[in-house]
């Protein structure tokens, strides 16, 4: 978590250029933000608390610096207070950092600086790694090494030092970091989307590497100082495209571009073949399928899981990346791993991937964001072509992870069964279809949400899971309290929570579970609750007489459903969240990319 931006240019604007580039990390934390200016051989620090615009409040402008550092903060160690905010300094004042990661040892590490006679005076573990900088003599890179080298956990740092003006020195562990050059400008940034503008490449630094940039050169190294080449990377019209154009949020404008994110798998499916890899051989041996993510793309994980099961009867799994690591998983190399992950950097699911590289599993990755860490560390990478997502809820990746994870179903189904289902012309019929069919009626619907006091999602399946991620995008951006649940469960305990103040949502797109479903609402109703029907299949008028209200998404073949039913709570979860005056783009306590454990 947290986003870390490093600069040197000109003399003009230097911290208008790294606070708008520090603006597009936003969605990785916004608890507080904080620039260090290296000005006539003085660091400049200035911090605020809240979004990044409060950080142009108070901010010296007269300073002419040519380099600088900064960060945007979700608090891990600490509370959010101006003394925790980044950038730190040491307590000799000759070295200032900024850092994303967690030092997992840093109260051993604070504790030897306290027998120094070095008092650290916030709660961060940045600080304390601030302050260990300067007990290391000899040059500034030699201190960094031997720094880094006691350092336990995950790290991006970006590190100025007063005595090497006009040189960024970064480093990285476990957390993302990039740097790119241009005849007059280095970038450092978390995310290549920084690049985009004015860049044409970018290095990726390596994991365990040391770079020191400066205007002329960028040099790479290892944890032994010893050199190293890195090759650059193209910036593509995935960072170029990072705005939001006529949209108020990006999570009205992401919501709308569903259906470019199906044209794009459709264009880029046809032209490449990404499957290849995954042939009979490749199956052949593999006894267990586990798909590995966090929060919505651990939704997609169980509905992906749901369709290859379906469709191939090969045991198939879904899993919580933070629980899979720590539950003695049987992994070997009979297990085809998938994991899933829009960013490419969740911290949780890169600690699987490792896991099931140190156990020789098979390993295919679905990602959105190219070369990223998880990309990168895949021998199989399933783009998702939806473009760059900068809300920090997940919609139109979600919908893209289940587009992809439908196709590697059918491919699955194909070279298991020796069958020839032209996977491409499924997903065109899918493209025929209409996501915003009948979402006129959402307006209505979520006044009914902000009037009711409990609301609940229920289903069964694959209509289970589409509640589970409904019930996630309501209360991210909203505040509301929900519960998801299986529609069977309902009566094994949360029933008691239902009463005349409750509104639930009953999802069923599944024939042969409808009279199940509509069981539940019976039940429902008796307890005085709300019942709203989401569905696409024909239902009898007396079969109804439970229901207060049936919403109808675009009928399709049963196999299509899931992929179009969840558009109408995405848009009910921000409908309402603007109803309440709040951002769906950065909902408190989130963020976007987490990648800390
Ligand atoms: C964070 C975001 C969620 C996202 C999850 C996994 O918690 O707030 O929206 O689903 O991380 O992110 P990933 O990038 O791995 O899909």
């Amino acid at each position: 978590m947290c986003g870390i931006i490093g600069y040197i240019g000109k003399n003009e604007n230097t911290e208008e250029t790294i606070i708008n580039n520090l603006k597009k990390l936003e969605y990785r934390g916004y608890d507080s933000s904080g620039i260090c200016l290296f000005d006539n051989d003085e660091f400049y620090v200035h911090k605020s608390l809240g979004e990044i615009k409060n950080l142009y409040k108070n901010l010296n402008t007269k300073i002419k610096s040519n380099c600088g550092i900064a960060h945007t903060r979700w608090a891990t160690h600490g509370k959010v207070s101006i003394l925790n905010t980044h950038p730190h300094l040491s307590f000799d004042k000759i070295w200032c950092v900024v850092h994303n990661g967690i030092i997992e040892n840093y109260l051993d590490l604070k504790k030897e600086l306290l027998e120094k006679n070095i008092k650290v005076c916030g709660e961060t573990d940045t600080e304390v790694v601030a302050n260990l900088l300067c007990l290391h003599k000899g040059s500034v890179l030699e201190a960094i090494e031997k720094t880094i080298k006691i350092l336990k956990g995950s790290f991006a740092f970006c590190i100025m030092n007063k005595n090497e003006k006009n040189t960024l020195f970064l480093a990285r562990k476990n957390s993302p970091l990039y740097v790119a050059k241009s005849a007059k400008e280095v970038l450092a940034s978390s995310d290549p989307v920084c690049f985009g503008e004015k860049f044409e490449d970018y290095y990726a630094l390596p994991e365990n590497s040391i770079c020191v940039a400066k205007k002329d050169e960028i040099v790479f190294y290892d944890f032994n100082l010893k050199e190293i080449k890195v090759k650059k990377t193209k910036v593509t019209v995935f960072e170029k495209n990072a705005s939001k154009g006529n949209y108020n949020y990006f999570a009205e404008k992401e919501i709308d571009e569903i259906p470019h994110v199906l044209n794009n798998i459709i264009t880029s499916y046809s032209s490449t073949n990404y499957f290849e890899k995954i042939d009979h051989e490749y199956l052949k041996d593999i006894n267990s399928i586990k798909l590995i993510g966090c929060g919505t793309a651990y939704h997609a994980c169980l509905m992906g899981a749901k369709f290859i099961q379906e469709k191939t009867s090969m045991e198939c799994s879904a899993h919580i990346a933070s629980e899979f690591s720590y539950s003695n998983p049987k992994i070997n190399k009979n297990t085809l791993c998938i994991f899933c992950s829009q960013s490419g950097e969740t911290a949780d699911t890169l600690l699987c991937l490792k896991l099931a590289k140190q156990n020789k599993a098979k390993i295919i990755s679905l990602v959105n964001v190219p070369h990223s860490s998880i990309a990168r560390g895949s021998n199989i990478v399933l783009p998702l072509c939806a473009g760059m997502e900068i809300a920090v809820i997940s919609t139109k990746a979600y919908n893209a992870m289940l587009f992809v994870f439908y196709m590697l179903s059918l491919h699955m189904y194909n070279t298991k069964k020796f069958k020839n289902i032209d996977i491409i012309k499924k997903l065109k019929k899918l493209n025929k279809t209409n996501f915003f069919y009948n979402l006129n009626y959402i307006d209505d619907i979520s006044n009914v949400v902000l009037k009711s006091e409990k609301v609940f999602f229920i289903g069964r399946g694959e209509d289970y899971v589409s509640a589970l991620e409904a019930g996630l995008k309501l209360k991210e951006i909203t505040y509301i309290n929900c519960v998801s649940l299986p529609s069977g469960e309902l009566k094994h305990g949360t029933l008691s929570l239902v009463d005349s103040k409750s509104l639930v949502f009953v999802i069923a797109t599944k024939k042969e579970l409808l009279s199940k479903n509509l069981a539940s609402a019976s039940e429902i109703k008796s307890r005085g609750g709300n019942i709203i029907l989401v569905t696409n299949l024909n239902v009898d008028e007396e079969n109804l007489q439970d229901v207060d209200f049936v919403y109808h998404f675009y009928k399709s073949p049963e196999e299509l459903s899931s992929m179009l039913c969840i558009v109408p709570f995405q848009m009910l979860a921000v409908k309402t969240c603007l109803k309440l005056g709040y951002s769906p783009d950065k909902p408190r306590n989130l963020a976007k990319s987490v990648t800390v454990e």
